[in-house]
């Protein structure tokens, strides 16, 4: 490539302990740039490939030896005389070599490693912040941060306990810059240690570095628990909750077992649970809140949720529906969402579908349509803090990285910390970023 001396890719460990696939550009100059992809584990069925080695004797078959060497007897040799600064050539190339839909060929984790790793050497080339240089690609407008939702309380997938629901987020709403909803959060977390604490349950952390209580009795608990928490730190009527229930997972037989002690619901019962939540608690999204395959359930929620009045909410109005399993940042997918009136938002994980420009498009076609958008980490992540770039620099409308501990998560908020001293102040828009869903119109 030109300006470059040495492309490199290695395998890494996660935040798990898994294998992982690393890009390191040496620029001509002799600076360098290195960059890591995420792993899911609550992975949607219809997301791109994530190429491992099966090799059972290395990691239990979950080595990524064989993306490292597409990344360097395939990718490298056909990116000969590209501009790593021209990012959509170099984009177009890794799809040309990969042309199946699922990116079965490379493998999305080769791919995206170096798709991510060329933006950055672009950015370094340019001496531009890797946000701005994405800002420039792909047109985006204005500069701002994405209004964040914490993951402070685990379940599902992400730990061992009871709680069907992967996901219980707070989203601090008053905050006037997003290092106050930073530390929002930050205190509100520990209210929520001292609280679990003095209840004697667990105060150990999943995968996403939120506590992961054994006691809870159910959802509704957790969320009041959460808003107890916000209270004893001082931020009572400044947090807002964020679900992600990531239902594929307890999703079965055409049902859908959200209380493990109990007969599994139809989609009427989960439709009915989830308009009383709303009622109830101020619930801002509600992510995967049905199968990823249940378009017809999806599409009576949207409906349903649409034709209650803003004052039937706790949040005073309806809760954006946020697709991740369901279009795990494909197009196609999110097309299908758009002609069906199905969901209000679009979760975007740049790794379920493979490139940076992939990316790009998906968050332009949503936001054309009205769809909102938030940039994710995945639960297995890195110290890599670009997803905070990829959010400004696409014009993401929100993120979630996860708890505020573990550095993997706290990677990508401080890096947010950093641009928003770059952009000064009034770049924080807070909930309004959210509401700017379709959830109000349909
Ligand atoms: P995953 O979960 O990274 O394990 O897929 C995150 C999510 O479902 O949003
Ligand atoms: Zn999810």
């Amino acid at each position: 490539m030109k300006n470059i001396s040495a492309v490199e890719a290695r395998e890494i460990l996660d935040s798990r302990g898994n294998p992982t696939v690393e890009v390191e550009i040496v620029l001509g100059d002799g600076r360098s740039v290195r960059a890591a992809v995420p792993s899911g584990a609550s992975k949607g069925a219809h997301e791109a490939l994530e190429l491992r080695d099966g090799d059972q004797g290395r990691y239990g078959g979950l080595g990524v030896l064989r993306a490292c060497a597409m990344v360097r007897e395939k990718i490298v040799p056909a990116l000969a005389g590209t501009d790593p600064v021209d990012l959509l050539e170099v984009d177009r190339v890794l799809r040309e070599l990969d042309a199946t839909a699922n990116k079965s060929v490379l493998g999305a984790n080769a791919m995206l490693a170096v798709s991510l790793a060329a933006a950055k050497a672009g950015a370094q080339l340019r001496q531009k912040p890797l946000y701005r240089h994405l800002m420039d690609l792909y047109g985006t407008r204005q500069a701002f941060l994405p209004t964040p939702m914490f993951n402070v309380i685990n379940g599902g997938r992400h730990a061992d306990n009871n709680l069907a629901i992967q996901e219980f987020m707070i989203i601090p709403s008053a905050a006037q810059s997003f290092k106050e909803a930073l530390r929002a959060a930050a205190e509100t977390f520990r209210a929520l240690k001292s609280m679990l604490a003095g209840r004697k349950d667990s105060t150990a952390v999943g995968d996403e570095g939120g506590f992961a209580p054994r006691d809870l009795d159910g959802p509704m608990e957790a969320m009041a628990l959460l808003l107890e928490a916000a209270a004893a730190a001082g931020h009572a009527e400044k947090i807002y909750l964020a679900l992600d229930l990531a239902s594929s997972e307890f999703f079965e037989e055409g049902a859908y077992r959200l209380y493990p002690e109990r007969p599994p619901l139809s989609v009427d019962e989960m439709i009915d649970d989830l308009a009383e939540w709303s009622r109830l608690y101020p619930i801002v999204s509600f992510e995967d809140p049905l199968a990823e395959d249940d378009w017809a359930g999806w599409a009576k929620l949207t409906a349903h949720m649409a034709d209650l009045s803003g004052g039937e909410f706790k949040q005073g109005r309806p809760p954006l529906l946020i697709g991740d399993d369901l279009f795990v940042t494909n197009p196609e997918r999110l097309r299908r969402g758009v002609s069906g009136s199905v969901g209000t938002a679009i979760l975007i994980k740049p790794n379920q579908i493979g490139t940076l420009s992939e990316t790009a498009e998906v968050i332009r076609l949503a936001h054309e349509h009205g769809y909102a958008t938030v940039a994710s980490h995945r639960s297995g992540e890195t110290e890599d803090p670009a997803l905070a770039h990829i959010a400004v620099g696409l014009g993401a409308a929100g993120i979630k990285s996860g708890s505020v501990s573990r550095s993997e998560r706290l990677a990508k908020y401080n890096e947010l910390l950093r641009i928003e001293e770059e952009l000064g102040a009034g770049a924080y828009r807070g909930l309004a970023a959210l509401g700017a869903g379709r959830a109000s119109r349909v």
